[in-house]
């Protein structure tokens, strides 16, 4: 009989459906897939480069558990020039990939009876690690264009409230929080003296007038109070290279550490030097991917409006879109099994992310595929049986 800790939680769905999808394409099927979480750009050379060199030079040992000293000097002076953020050495930790970094913090910071506030829709893991950690989770929503307010935060705070989870940009729905009340949800956190845990990986992937702010920034107090967790995948096309770094006090990096002693211990030496140059070398590869992740935004959304039955919102960050399908008449996880099924298209079911009235298109997929995926999904629904009402 397996522990009681592994059988209360779920599969990653983003994953299950992106499995079945890359089979029924090995099988050999023209399948269009919605699903990915990761550029489809390549890791830029010059990041391979120094991976390799890291091998011929023989760095290949165990590096200090919570990183190489020059990895977390250059994540901390990234923290500054770019987020405007002043950490020590001592308040960095690298991991493997900003996920570890986040399970990290849950079960440093998280006890029994704590209260994680969650906003809807969230990333699939969240939910699963606060649960892990034996935390309650505490469910809110977002306004209508998905945005986290200091209203919706403000009505679940309680005097066990121990954290809320703030990612801006949003993995699925790409909203990013108004600066002004990314300020309110500060001075809410330091009133009622809980933890900020600011998931910024898709930092950079910020559209149109949109500026990516960091809620560490904006003073001392809320500094103290708030874990930066980031992370070279999204940014470099690094997914499968698994280097997170994070940035908090000094006590909450220390317990981190402690624990990923006696789990992983050091991320990969080869990765850790690879993360290295993408800090510190040049960033045209970014402004790249970032350029062309709008366009394909603008057309995602703008085709998507046009198909009956669907309604999208315009996204202002990360590299996907979450419309609505109410209209469909169906639920999410119908809609996209049946999508797979009939259509042969991959698209990720809202449930996953605690919001069945929407679907999640990942646009880290060539114009080409996406012009294809939504003609086929636009010839589905007008011969799908189901009413439109
Ligand atoms: C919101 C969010 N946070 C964190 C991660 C973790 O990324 P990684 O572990 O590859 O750094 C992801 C990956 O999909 C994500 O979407």
């Amino acid at each position: 009989m397996l522990a009681e800790r592994v059988r209360k939680i779920a599969p990653s769905a983003t994953l299950a459906i992106d499995a079945k999808a890359k089979q029924l394409k090995k099988e050999g099927k023209d399948i269009v897939i919605f699903g990915a979480g990761e550029p489809d750009f390549n890791t830029p050379e010059n990041i391979k480069k120094a991976a390799l060199k890291s091998i011929d030079d023989n760095i290949t040992r165990y590096t200090p558990v919570g990183g190489m000293p020059e990895l977390k000097k250059a994540a901390a002076e990234k923290f500054k020039r770019y987020n405007n953020i002043n950490y020590d050495i001592s308040e960095i930790l690298i991991s493997c990939g900003g996920k570890h970094s986040l399970f990290n913090i849950m079960m440093a910071v998280l006890d029994k009876g704590d209260e994680a506030i969650l906003p809807v829709p969230y990333w699939v893991s969240y939910e699963e690690m606060i649960k892990l950690a034996e935390a309650k989770i505490v469910l809110c929503g977002t306004d209508e264009k998905f945005k986290l307010t200091s209203k919706i935060v403000g009505e679940k705070i309680t005097d066990k409230t121990k954290m809320l989870i703030l990612n801006t940009p949003n993995n699925p729905t790409g909203a990013v929080v108004d600066p002004d009340e990314m300020k309110k949800i500060a001075e809410l956190a330091v009133d009622n003296n809980f933890y900020v845990v600011s998931d910024e990986v898709y930092e950079f992937f910020i559209y149109g007038n949109e500026r990516h702010l960091s809620i560490a920034s904006l003073n001392d107090k809320i500094k103290n109070l708030t874990i930066s967790v980031n992370s070279v995948s999204k940014t470099y096309a690094m997914t499968g290279w698994r280097i997170g770094y994070c940035g908090a006090s000094n006590e909450i990096i220390k317990a981190m550490e402690n624990l990923q002693s006696h789990s992983t211990s050091n991320p990969s030496n080869i990765a850790q030097m690879a993360a290295l140059e993408a800090l510190n070398g040049p960033q045209d590869s970014v402004k790249e991917m970032v350029r062309a992740f709008d366009e394909r935004r603008k057309f995602m959304h703008k085709r998507l409006n046009e198909i009956d039955g669907i309604s999208c919102i315009e996204p202002e960050g990360a590299f996907y879109v979450f419309p609505d399908i109410r209209e469909t008449g169906m639920k999410s996880l119908e809609f996209t099994s049946r999508l797979l099924d009939e259509a042969l298209v991959a698209v990720v079911p809202g449930i996953a992310f605690g919001s069945d009235n929407n679907v999640r298109l990942s646009y880290a997929t060539s114009m080409h595929e996406i012009e294809k995926g939504l003609d086929k999904i636009e010839k589905w629904l007008k011969q799908t049986t189901v009413k439109i009402h």
